[in-house]
Formats: structure tokens, sequence, C-alpha cells
């Protein structure tokens, strides 16, 4: 056996966005707009930033961990047993596939996934299957009809990452129906609040069933990426288990303090989804007018459609020479796409503005 297991050396690492020094410094830029990462661009929740603050003369002490699960408890009113916090959500994923994989399962999701899971799932060397997207749109029918006796886990965002696109409690129900217990769903809603107040989106805090595990995250609205923090409801059963395997004191102090205050402030997560919803608005409206293929979104990005793989990297180069920072999805297995994250008014605008320039050029 080498050292390395084969399905190890042969993964992809994480590919993140490209940083805003990395592009002033090869670009010689001052000005950059980076909407590469699905980020908050109004910056961090003030009030997390102050409670964090508030609570650096403790750090000497280890986290007591709890805090933030109550108030989530709390919150969506379920008990202590149902919620677990961590190292965002994707601290939360790597702990359910610890926890819940055998190397004989399987794992099930949609091509071109979330690029996290897709390499967290891929390092724990089991079998990664998928099925095809409908119109970029997952295809739950397919997705029931590919679940076989090793399949263990099925992974769905809602809304999706790249495509922004939202699935239905009645296409979620139908799906459902055809899932055996033993079977764990995966239900990322990183995305969730940006869709929370479209009719056709179900918010699966409303509807709990004990296979499902929904993941949520402070990185998006809550504008805390940098700070790492997520949190997650399950059934007391999935969550004992995920307690025993994760890391002792994840999160972190800082992460559980900024977590709590940020649930508390509606003023910047109103703004944040004010910012989202002109955004979303003007770069589809936008892009839609210069004649690209716009995939309808419910998250703070958009996905564009290009005729190849070619005219997606040239079009990725082009705007990073204008300062403008997207992000190429060749490494969720979409080579002929991009995505775009919503920015400040000001930063839609330079997008659209050096578009419009790529534009007329051609
Ligand atoms: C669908 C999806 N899930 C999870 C995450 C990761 O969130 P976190 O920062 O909480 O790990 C992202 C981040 O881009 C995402 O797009």
């Amino acid at each position: 056996m080498p050292l390395v297991p084969p399905y190890i050396e042969s993964l992809r690492p994480y590919e993140a966005g490209r940083s805003i020094e990395e592009v002033q410094r090869e670009f010689g830029l001052t000005r950059i707009s980076k909407l590469a990462s699905n980020e908050n661009p109004l910056g961090p929740s003030p009030q997390a930033t102050q409670a964090i603050a508030r609570s650096l003369h403790s750090l000497n002490l280890y986290p007591r961990g709890m805090e933030l699960r109550r108030v989530l408890a709390e919150k969506f009113d379920v008990k202590l047993e149902n919620v677990i916090a961590g190292t965002g959500s994707e601290g939360i994923m790597s702990n359910i596939i610890r926890t819940f994989l055998c190397d004989e399962d399987e794992v099930l999701t949609t091509e071109s996934a979330f690029i996290g899971f897709q390499v967290l799932a891929k390092s724990r060397g089991v079998t990664y299957r998928t099925v095809p997207y409908r119109d970029w749109q997952y295809d739950l029918t397919a997705l029931a009809s590919a679940i076989n006796e090793r399949t263990k886990i099925v992974y769905l965002a809602n809304p999706n990452n790249p495509t922004g696109t939202i699935f239905s409690k009645q296409e979620f129900d139908e799906f459902y129906k055809h899932v055996p217990e033993r079977v764990l769903i995966i239900l990322d809603e990183a995305y969730f609040e940006y869709a929370k107040d479209n009719p056709r989106y179900p918010d699966s805090m409303h509807y709990r069933y004990d296979n499902v595990i929904t993941l949520r995250t402070f990185s998006k609205i809550y504008g805390l990426a940098g700070v790492r923090i997520g949190y997650g409801f399950a059934h007391e059963r999935l969550i004992g288990n995920l307690l025993k395997v994760k890391l002792p004191f994840e999160p972190s102090t800082l992460a559980e303090v900024a977590g709590i205050a940020a649930l508390d402030d509606k003023e910047f997560l109103h703004r944040s989804l004010e910012v989202n919803a002109r955004g979303l608005q003007l770069l589809t409206r936008s892009f839609r007018e210069m004649g690209m293929t716009v995939v309808p979104s419910e998250a703070n990005f958009v996905m564009l459609v290009l005729a190849n793989a070619e005219q997606a990297s040239q079009l990725v180069r082009e705007l990073l020479m204008q300062g403008i920072i997207v992000r190429p999805l060749a490494s969720f297995g979409l080579a002929n796409c991009v995505r775009i994250s919503t920015g400040t008014d000001e930063d839609n605008q330079r997008c659209v503005e050096a578009m419009s320039k790529l534009a007329a050029a051609v």
C-alpha cells in the first residue's frame, strides 16, 4: 500500500477564488472588485465584530461551545440535542463524512456540485456518483432512481452553488418518498436567507425528517466567512454521533460570540438582502441585454453559460485585467461557465461596464 492513498494523491485541492492583493500585484491595479467567492460585499456584521472585540480578553480559556447551540435551539424552537455548531458549514460537512461513511458506501449528488463538498467527499475515498442537471436544476427524479443499496449520503444544496437554482417543497417531497431511511440527506442551505422570501422556496426547518441534516452558515448574509462559523439541525441521534467526532473545541470562542451577535443584527441583515436583490436584478438584466445566457438565481451570485471553455476563460481573464475578479467554474466541472457574485452597487456597476466594453469589442 503506498504511503499516500491513491484517492488522495489524485485529488485536486480546493481552489479558492483569487485574492485582491494577488490581482493588484499581477495587473498593477489599485481598484479591485472581488466578485468571486459569494462573500458579503458590505463587510462583516457590525454587531459581530463588536462582540469579537468584547471577548478578546478571554482568549486564554478554551471555548465552552454550548451558548450558540442554545441560542439557535431557542430561535428555531428545537432541542439543544438537535443543534450542532462548527467551523463553517464545511467543517460540519467534514464531520458528517468522517462520522457516517464506511469504505464501501457511496455518495450521490448532482454533477458539478459545490466544490467544497466534492473535495471533502472524494478525500474519503468512497465512490462518488453524480446525476446531470436538468435545465441547471437538480434532477431529483433521476437522483431518486440513482439511489442504490450502497448509497449512504445524498447531498443537495438549496439554493445550489454554482447554479443559484432552487427546488420546491413538492419536488423535495416527491424525491423523499424514494429515499430509504438508511440514507442520510445533507440539505445545504448556505444561501437560505437570500431565497427565503420566494414562495417556491421551502424552509427545511418547517419540515423535519429523521435522516435529513440541514446546514446553514454565517459566512454569507452575516459576512463572517473569515471567522468560520456554521450550524446544523438534525435528529438527536445524528447530532449526538457528530458531536463525538468533531474537534472538542470547535467552534472557536470568537466564532461563537460572532455568530450569536450576528443573529441579532437585523439592520445588517436587511441591508445585505437589499444590496443583493438590487445586484441580482442589475447583473441578470444587464448581462441578458448583452445577449448572454444567465441562469436565474435565488442566491448572491449569477452563473453565466458561455459557448465553450475558451470563451469562459477569456472572459475571466479580460475582466481580471479591468480589476473585476469572477469565478471560473472549471474546477467545479463546468469549464464553459463563470460565476459572478453580487457586490456593492458600485462593484456591480463596474462589472456591468467592464462586461459591456468586452461585449462591444466582439
Ligand atoms: C453551497 C455551499 N455550502 C457551503 C459553503 C461553505 O460555507 P462555510 O463558509 O460555512 O463553510 C459554501 C460556500 O461557498 C457554499 O456555496
